[in-house]
C-alpha cells in the first residue's frame, strides 16, 4: 500500500532557528496518526510544509507515492488532496459562514455569485457535523467553538484524502468532539488519513492508530498506539518522566478579596444572577460545559462585557467595572479565552505585548525605555521557560502554546489583587500545563485571589480550593475540591 504521504530528512529554520531537522513521517491510507510534542517542538511546521504554507529548506517529500520536485503552495497542495485545519483559526471574521467554507471556490451562476446556492451546499456540510448554525451568519458571531467547527466543515468540503488537523479539539465541547470523532472514523472507513496533533493526550485512545513524536525539532520516535502507553509517550515528548500532574498547594486562605452579588449579564447567552466570593490565597475555578455562562461572567467582572446588574466589592469596597482599563486600575486582570482576538497582538513583538498594560512602568513622561522594557521580558520569559530566539520576536511567529504563556506573563509584571484565567492550559503541552499550575500556584503563596475557567474537569479538581458550577447562566453548586468528584460536578453541570 503505497504511503499518502511520506517525508524525510526535512530540515526547516527561521532566520537561525531551527524548527525541524532531519524529520521523517509517513501517513498510510485508513490511518490517524497522531503527531505530539511539546510547544514549539515543530509539529505545525511541518504540517505547513506539507500543506504548502512554508517551504522547506531540504528534504523528500512523496504524496500518494510521487516525489515533489517543487515545494507545494496551498493551492497545489488542496489540488494533491491536502485538507488542513489549522490550529490558530483561519477565517475570514466578516464573511458568512458559507463565505467561509467555500472562499476561492464559490458558487456563481453565469458569473454571478449565487448565494443561496452556496448557502445550501454549506447548510449540507454543516450538517454532515450536526451542526445548527446560518450560513449566511458572519463567523465573528459565533463562538469560537463554533468557528472551529466551521473551519473543519470547510476542509471537509474540500474533499481531500490527505486531512490535517492541528489542535482540532482544543475549544470544542465534549458532544461537538463526539461528533468529529465520528467524522473522523468515517474518513478512516473511505481509507483517508487524518494527522492529529493535540495537547489532550486522553482523547487519543479513541481514535490514533500510530504515533510520532518530534522533541525540540527533532524526530523521536513512531509507535503503535496500541503497544505503547500515555507514561512512555510523555516521556518521549518531554525527554523525562513527569511524576506529579497536578500540583496543588495548601495556602492558609486569607481575607476576602472579591465578593460577586447579583451579577446578571446579556451577552453570550447570558448569565442570571450569579453571586459569589474570592478569598486571598485561594483559588475558584468555575466548572460547567460549553454555554453555561463561565466566561459571560468573568467577562462582566473584568470589564469586557457591561453587566445588566449587579454589584462588585474588591476588598470590601464596591467598584464600578465598565471597561477592562478600570479592572486592571482596580488590581483584577484577566487571561482571556480566546488569545487571538483578546489576548495578545500578534503583529507586536514578545517585547510589546509583556508590557503593553504596565507602560505606566517602564516610561516616563511619554517615553518608553526600551532597555528596562526588554529587560522586564527577558525576566518574564526566563520564569515561563517561554521558547523563543528572542524577546523581538514578532508573537505571531512563536507556537500556540508559548502565545499562551505571554497572554498570562503580562499581567506577572503588576501588582495583582485577582487575576482570572479563561481556560489557561488550552493547546498547552503537559510539561508546561504544570508551569502555568506553578503560576496559579505562585500567585495564591502571593496572597492573590485567583479564579479559573476550565472544561477539564481533572484540572478543576486538581488545582482548585473551592469549585463553582454553573449551568445555563446560573451557579448550580459550591463543591470543595477535597470532598467531590467528577460525577458530582458533571450532575450540578447539567442541571437544568
Ligand atoms: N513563521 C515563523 N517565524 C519564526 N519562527 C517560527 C515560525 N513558525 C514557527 N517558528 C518557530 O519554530 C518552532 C516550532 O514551532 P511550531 O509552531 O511548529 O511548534 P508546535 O510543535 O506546533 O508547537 P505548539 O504545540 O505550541 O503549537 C518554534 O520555536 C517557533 O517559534
Ligand atoms: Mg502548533
Amino acid at each position: 500500500m503505497t504511503d499518502l504521504v511520506n517525508a524525510e530528512h526535512v530540515n526547516k529554520s527561521f532566520s537561525g532557528v531551527i524548527a525541524l531537522q532531519d524529520v521523517q513521517f509517513n501517513l498510510k491510507p485508513g490511518e490517524v496518526h497522531a503527531l505530539l510534542g511539546e510547544n514549539g517542538a515543530g509539529k505545525s511546521t511541518l504540517m505547513k510544509i506539507i500543506s504548502g504554507v512554508y517551504t522547506k529548506d531540504s528534504g523528500d517529500i512523496h504524496i500518494n507515492g510521487k516525489k515533489l520536485f517543487h515545494d507545494l503552495t496551498p493551492q497545489s497542495a488542496q489540488a494533491m488532496g491536502i485538507g488542513i485545519i489549522h490550529q490558530e483559526l483561519n477565517l475570514c471574521p466578516h464573511l458568512t459562514v458559507a463565505e467561509n467554507i467555500f472562499l476561492n471556490r464559490e458558487f456563481t451562476t453565469t458569473g454571478v455569485l449565487n448565494a443561496a446556492k452556496q448557502n445550501q451546499e454549506a447548510k449540507k456540510y454543516l450538517k454532515t457535523l450536526n451542526l445548527d448554525i446560518d450560513p449566511a451568519v458572519p463567523v465573528r458571531k459565533l463562538p469560537v467553538s463554533k468557528q472551529q467547527m466551521v473551519e473543519i466543515c470547510k476542509t471537509l468540503s474540500m474533499n481531500a484524502n490527505i486531512i490535517i488537523m492541528d489542535e482540532p479539539t482544543s475549544a470544542l465541547s465534549e458532544k461537538e468532539i463526539e461528533d468529529l470523532f465520528k467524522i473522523i472514523a468515517m474518513l478512516k472507513n473511505e481509507g483517508k488519513g487524518v494527522i492529529y496533533i493535540s495537547h489532550r493526550l486522553e482523547e487519543l485512545s479513541r481514535i490514533v492508530d500510530r504515533v510520532t513524536i518530534l522533541r525540540d525539532g527533532k524526530y523521536i520516535t513512531t509507535m503503535n498506539f496500541a503497544k505503547t502507553n500515555l507514561p512512555e509517550i510523555i516521556s518521549y515528548m518531554v525527554g523525562r518522566a513527569l511524576t506529579e500532574k497536578f500540583p496543588h498547594v495548601e495556602v492558609e486562605r486569607g481575607k476576602k478579596v472579591l465578593e460577586v452579588k447579583n451579577l446578571s449579564s446579556p451577552h453570550g447567552a447570558g448569565v442570571k444572577n450569579v453571586s459569589f466570593d474570592l478569598y486571598r490565597g485561594e483559588i475558584l475555578a468555575f466548572a460547567g460545559l460549553m454555554g453555561a455562562g463561565r466566561t459571560e461572567t468573568v467577562r462582566a467582572i473584568s470589564g469586557a462585557d457591561k453587566m445588566s446588574a449587579g454589584e462588585i466589592l474588591l476588598d470590601g469596597k464596591p467598584v464600578k467595572i465598565h471597561a477592562p482599563c478600570d479592572a486592571i486600575r482596580f488590581g483584577l486582570f484577566c487571561a482571556p479565552e480566546d488569545r487571538k482576538r483578546d489576548g495578545l497582538c500578534v503583529k507586536m513583538t514578545l517585547t510589546e505585548n509583556i508590557t503593553l498594560p504596565s507602560l505606566d512602568i517602564v516610561s516616563r513622561l511619554g517615553v518608553i525605555f526600551r532597555n528596562m522594557e526588554a529587560k522586564k521580558a527577558r525576566a518574564m520569559v526566563d520564569n515561563l521557560k517561554i521558547k523563543t530566539p528572542s524577546v523581538d520576536q514578532y508573537v505571531r511567529n512563536l507556537s500556540g502554546g508559548n502565545q499562551q504563556k505571554v497572554v498570562v506573563g503580562k499581567w506577572l509584571m503588576r501588582d495583582a489583587k485577582v487575576v482570572i484565567f479563561d481556560e489557561p492550559t488550552r493547546g498547552i503541552d503537559v510539561a508546561s500545563k504544570i508551569e502555568i499550575y506553578n503560576i496559579m500556584n505562585e500567585l495564591k503563596r502571593n496572597g492573590i485571589g485567583v479564579m479559573f475557567v476550565s472544561s477539564e474537569l481533572p484540572e478543576i479538581l486538581g488545582m482548585a480550593d473551592r469549585i463553582l458550577v454553573m449551568c445555563n447562566g446560573r451557579v448550580t453548586a459550591e463543591l470543595k475540591a477535597g470532598d467531590t468528584n467528577q460525577e458530582e460536578i458533571l450532575k450540578y453541570a447539567t442541571q437544568y
